[in-house]
């Protein structure tokens, strides 16, 4: 299939770096959205590693998605400054209205929901990054009201 033959193509193109595995998850994750499972036993063969040790480091690292986000994302700041004004409370609200923890994407595939640290808008918080956009002192109404327009 196409996706294995580009996934062989980013894992050769990049495996002569040191440490390349990395790398390579990372490049197709940015290219092809995540990481499936089918990805590994190719990836794992172009860098003569074991499939269980790609796997393994696919499911370690929380930055590797292994399933296809959702049409829009957004991430919720969970770092200290973000916390001290509400990021916690807006973090469970977040989850609660969209029946996803962090990582996950909402059924109907819109939504996926993220947490990260620091999104550099540490001042104005609690911060949220939705669909690339920054969005500072996020209230649970305000987080409603931006997404209610990501529906
Ligand atoms: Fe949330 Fe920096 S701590 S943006």
């Amino acid at each position: 299939p196409v996706r294995a033959q580009r996934v062989r193509e980013i894992a050769t193109e990049l495996s002569g770096l040191r440490g390349a595995l990395m790398p390579i998850l990372h490049a197709v994750q940015e290219e092809l959205g995540y990481v499936d499972q089918p990805d590994v036993p190719v990836i794992a063969d172009v860098l003569n590693l074991a499939v269980a040790e790609v796997h393994g480091v696919v499911t370690f690292y929380k930055d590797f998605r292994r399933t296809p986000p959702g049409r829009t994302t957004v991430t919720i700041c969970q770092a200290e400054a973000c916390r001290a004004v509400g990021a916690v409370a807006l973090a469970e609200y977040a989850q609660q209205s969209t029946g996803c923890t962090f990582g996950e994407t909402t059924g109907d595939g819109r939504i996926t929901l993220e947490e990260t640290y620091c999104l550099g808008n540490c001042a104005l918080g609690p911060a949220v990054q939705i669909a690339g956009k920054l969005h500072g002192r996020v209230t649970p109404t305000r987080l409603n009201a931006l997404l209610g327009e990501a529906r």
